[in-house]
């Protein structure tokens, strides 16, 4: 049996998105997420308000575009895994941030996974409001069990739904890119967009509505001087576009070498920001009727993350008129959210295991899967899953995106001084040419602003204990996971290559038929 061509084992059986469609639908897929709608609308409240959204589309347009082009001009250009396509780029030490970046991508897979097994459980608990009068007691006590205290008892109403997540997810790993994630997203998107609007829309109609939606969009400009502010829109942006952690670096080397990247990646952002601005509405009209409900301030009502999803919004859903009709709205989409986020986020993993061993996709997909399965099952569907959850996902994102963001930042511009040719790669085949502001934006401006934040968080976090958590849990799942992918990126990037993997960039398919 004669050897297969490089070219034959990378580009041909890699996988590929169909049509440009696909791919935008996936990237959007990507981009919507459980930051869109638990994240966004708390962030913007509590950090000015309507006067918020001055910050949000500075780093919008001066950092997360711009980033995000430089992710795609990455994957696009040398059309390989983040690991591969930084080593096609300039050798082991850029392979090593693809790596990290893929070690980032495993543990959020892993606590993602369980937020979406707590929303599929509350889209059933929302049919008949099982959580009765007290949600917050039933969510932490009944169905987390937190009262045990920490330790590794098994809670069966966590795991099930857990089980079922994976299997959903690892199906669609096993399908590939394409029948996989490209068809899951065309499907799930338009889904996921309807249900939001219809939950937006029922939330708009509720009695207090108005006064949530002042509340939000109330403009507090005296935050416009606060640094905190700004580091919370640079930090919501990064994790929200779903760019600095491989995701578009692997998707973007899926696309058609001839795709303008550009007009896509303009497609992308503002679908997701549009997206995160209905969930800021809907949010903040559901948390209105709460507070009208209850003759509080809409300040004492609102909240973000675990608490607006699993102890607001199940209140909220008990009060509403069609509360359960406002309860499976919110949780599917949660789900349906959830679901294509986190297939990407596994992607970046699945994709570099497959192009470091030269890996067939089913193999690659088990073996990827499989333990981080496991493991998040360990993990989160036990009595100590909420607060490793939080710390994971609090550290990961200030010590893992951020951190590895400004450091490939700084090396793709000053190290490999390769921001030249990937302007000239995304502007040979763009409906909107980048111009030199967009060099000046990655290697100087998107940077500083990174170390700012990251100095700042630093502080708070050196201040006192994240959120009075004990030391121990602090030291193992926060400053412990953020500082185990950098040491298993750097053995990572020392392990050869698949032979048949070409650590050159592959010709195109046609030119090396000629
Ligand atoms: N971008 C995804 C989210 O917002 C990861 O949740």
């Amino acid at each position: 049996m004669s050897a297969q061509p490089p070219e034959q084992t990378t580009e041909a059986t890699r996988g590929a998105f169909a049509h440009r469609r696909v791919f935008i639908f996936a990237a959007i897929g990507s981009a919507v997420g459980l930051g869109n709608i638990w994240r966004f609308p708390y962030v913007a409240y509590d950090n000015g308000g309507g006067a918020f959204l001055i910050p949000y589309l500075v780093a919008l347009l001066a950092a997360g575009l711009p980033f995000l082009l430089m992710d795609y001009a990455i994957g696009h250009k040398f059309r390989g895994s983040a690991p591969l396509s930084f080593r096609r780029m300039s050798g082991r030490g850029a392979e090593t941030l693809g790596w990290w970046q893929v070690g980032i991508c495993a543990i959020i897979a892993i606590y993602y996974a369980a937020i979406i097994a707590y929303a599929i459980r509350y889209t059933l608990f929302s049919v008949d409001k099982s959580w009765g009068a007290d949600p917050n007691a039933f969510f932490f006590k009944e169905f987390l069990q937190m009262e045990v205290g920490f330790g590794l008892d098994v809670v069966p109403g966590v795991l099930w739904p857990l089980v079922v997540t994976w299997l959903v997810v690892l199906a669609i790993m096993v399908g590939g890119v394409q029948n996989g994630i490209g068809r899951t997203s065309i499907v799930f998107i338009p889904v996921l967009l309807i249900a939001f609007v219809a939950l937006v829309v029922q939330a708009l109609l509720l009695p207090g509505a108005v006064d949530g939606l002042n509340a939000f969009f109330t403009p507090d400009w005296g935050a416009l001087t606060d640094t905190a502010v700004w580091a919370a829109a640079v930090g919501q942006i990064f994790f929200s576009l779903s760019v600095g952690f491989g995701i578009m670096i692997t998707y973007a080397s899926y696309v058609d070498r001839k795709t303008d990247m550009t007009g896509s990646g303009l497609v992308v952002g503002t679908a997701n920001s549009s997206f995160e601005l209905l969930a800021g509405i809907g949010v903040f009209a559901a948390l209105g009727f709460m507070a009208q409900a209850n003759g509080v301030a809409v300040d004492d009502v609102a909240a973000d993350g675990i608490g607006l999803a699993f102890v607001a919004f199940p209140a909220i859903i008990s009060e509403a008129p069609a509360g359960a009709l406002l309860g499976v709205l919110f949780f599917g989409s949660l789900v349906l959210a959830g679901i294509t986020s986190l297939v990407s986020v596994l992607e970046v993993v699945i994709s570099a295991v497959r192009d470091k061993l030269d890996l067939g996709r089913t193999a690659a997909s088990l073996a990827v899967g499989v333990p981080v399965a496991v493991v998040s099952g360990l993990l989160f569907s036990t009595t100590t899953g909420l607060p490793v959850l939080d710390t994971m996902d609090h550290f990961i994102n200030r010590f893992g995106i951020l951190l590895v963001a400004v450091i490939s930042m700084v090396w793709v511009a000053w190290q490999m001084r390769a921001l030249a040719d990937l302007r000239a790669h995304l502007n040979g085949i763009a409906s909107v040419p980048l111009g030199g502001w967009w060099s000046a934006l990655i290697a100087v401006v998107i940077p500083a602003a990174l170390v700012y934040v990251l100095i700042d968080e630093l502080l708070v976090v050196l201040e006192a204990p994240y959120e009075g958590y004990p030391d121990w849990l602090l030291a193992a799942f926060g400053w412990g996971t953020a500082g185990l992918v950098v040491v298993v990126a750097i053995v990572l990037a020392r392990l050869p290559w698949s032979a048949r993997t070409p650590l050159d960039v592959p010709a195109a398919p046609e030119e090396a038929a000629r």
